[in-house]
């Protein structure tokens, strides 16, 4: 210590600051900007902009501040508030004194040539390299999605959810101080149980809650796949037109994807390879994504045992399967065998909000440690508080009433969109009519429709979709609009297939 404590006090070590030509006032006060209105005091904004002046070079080392009430003067600001801010800067080693001779910027601060911000580099090459995952999603041309224009597929019906019911819930969890502090990262136990229950008896999976992770959304469910499943360089089998959300999970991580052939059911299950190295296979067996096929039960045993002989996982996304307008939905894959290789993902986005952000896996009992302890590292745990009145929502029937009411609703606007289609694109769209879902695919009856100059006219007219040749990955066979129909209101479905007509 006492080494130290000369060594520190060493006068080589301690550099006194020269007194430098240039001062404060040589650099132009003026460019300082205060804001006399704001909640940030005045002595709180000239720290932090003098502090950034130092620390890129603009105020070099050495610097002679001006006496306190030059600057107060210049600035016109209190003695005070300058007396505060200098000694703020000098307790930050931004300033030193020197006894009788005044206050100087630090000589350990950077030269204006060499600063320490080096803000003569423009873009990404100023700062280290990234992971192989961060080039290969630099490159990517991202556009983060808007959900706000009708038609916008994928959004329920916000209008029509039961707020006052979930305002009760949200009241009675809210001062539960023990909802406060950290909980699970694999999810609030009852929600598990109560979600347990419901996956087993409305969608014939074979599920105890042990075996169930909730997660932010289902596409976090889908970013632990990638982590636990996939190697870089790994083929994945995935549904041709198909889910962009899990399509670019898997190629992010550096995967490559082999389109399925696609039915009208849903994937072909008659032309599934005879030999593959694929790791995974991604489908929606329920309802396709986007195409809108339901993949007949003997189709997905078929699926299942060809899983099983080739040592493939399948992620069975099971999205939006509550909404099948006039017969029960086909039991889930995960149910049909025991022990059978699949990873069941859901979503409260479809059924609930998409604002939420809670999702679920369902995996075999023996992955459950290592997708937890990934969940963990990734974000720990899913908000407790909107896990307990999902929790209530469903002990106590809400939703299963809210299910049965949002299936009437969308029932009855997809009707009305077939019948608008009739009216309105009979010989330019065909909607692709699958009585299920809160989406309409109209496919062109021009295969050579430039659906993304489509899909922007359509934007610049008030409405959402997306083109159908996003959903592909290789050749694009068919071309159109996706439109999510269930959160819209009558007007807007007529206005938006008059709109779309014309443009045609
Ligand atoms: C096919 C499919 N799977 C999963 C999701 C995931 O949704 P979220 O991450 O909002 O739960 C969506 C959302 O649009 C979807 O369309």
């Amino acid at each position: 210590l006492y080494f130290i404590i000369v060594l520190n006090w060493h006068p080589l070590k301690c550099q006194l600051p020269q007194v430098k030509g240039a001062n404060l006032s040589a650099v132009n006060l003026q460019d300082l900007v205060l804001d006399r209105t704001s909640s940030i005091s005045l002595s709180q904004q000239l720290t932090l902009q003098l502090s950034q002046w130092m620390v890129s070079g603009r105020l070099a080392p050495g610097t002679r501040l001006p006496a306190s009430r030059v600057l107060a003067q210049d600035l016109k600001l209190s003695r005070n508030t300058i007396s505060t801010a200098i000694e703020q800067l000098r307790a930050q080693g931004y300033l030193t004194s020197q006894a009788g001779n005044g206050v100087f910027v630090s000589m350990d601060l950077p030269q204006k040539d060499k600063p320490l911000l080096h803000t003569a580099i423009q873009g990404l090459k100023k700062y280290p390299p990234l992971s192989n995952y961060g080039e290969q999603l630099q490159k990517n041309n991202f556009k983060e999605r808007s959900g706000q224009l009708p038609f916008t597929p994928g959004v329920p019906d916000l209008n029509a959810f039961p707020y006052k019911i979930w305002q009760t819930l949200l009241r009675r969890h809210s001062d539960r101080a023990v909802l406060g502090g950290y909980q699970s990262n694999q999810g609030y136990q009852p929600l598990r149980e109560n979600l347990a229950q419901y996956l087993n008896s409305s969608r014939g999976l074979r599920c105890t809650p042990e075996q169930i992770i909730i997660t932010q959304g289902a596409q976090q469910g889908l970013a632990l796949c990638t982590q636990l499943l996939l190697n870089p360089g790994d083929q994945v089998l995935h549904e041709e037109p198909g889910y962009m959300g899990a399509r670019k999970a898997f190629t992010a991580i550096g995967a490559n994807i082999n389109p399925l052939i696609m039915s009208p059911n849903g994937l072909d299950v008659s032309q599934l390879p005879s030999e593959t190295t694929a790791k995974l296979l991604y489908t929606t067996p329920t309802h396709q994504y986007p195409m809108g096929g339901i993949l007949p039960a003997s189709d997905r045993l078929q699926l299942l045992n060809w899983a099983d002989k080739h040592r493939l996982w399948i992620i069975e996304d099971d999205y939006d399967s509550e909404f099948h307008f006039y017969t029960n939905p086909i039991a889930a894959m995960q149910g049909m065998s025991e022990q059978s290789p699949v990873i069941y993902l859901g979503s409260f986005s479809k059924t609930l909000q998409p604002g939420l952000r809670l999702g679920y896996l369902v995996v075999p009992k023996p992955l459950v440690s290592a997708f937890v302890q990934a969940k963990s590292f990734i974000c720990g745990e899913s908000p407790s508080l909107s896990q307990a009145v999902v929790s209530d929502f469903i002990e106590e029937g809400h939703f299963i009433r809210h299910l049965r009411r949002m299936r009437l609703n969308y029932q009855k606007k997809w009707e009305h969109m077939q019948s608008l289609c009739e009216q309105y694109l009979h010989n330019t769209m065909t909607p692709i009519a699958q009585s299920a879902g809160m989406h309409l695919v109209l496919e062109s009856n021009d295969s050579k429709l430039d659906d993304v100059q489509l899909h922007q006219r359509f934007s610049q007219a008030g409405f959402g979709s997306s083109p159908l040749s996003y959903y592909y990955q290789g050749e694009v066979k068919r071309r159109g609009l996706v439109l999510g129909f269930s959160n819209t209101n009558e007007q807007e479905r007529k206005k938006g297939i008059q709109a779309l007509a014309t443009l045609l």
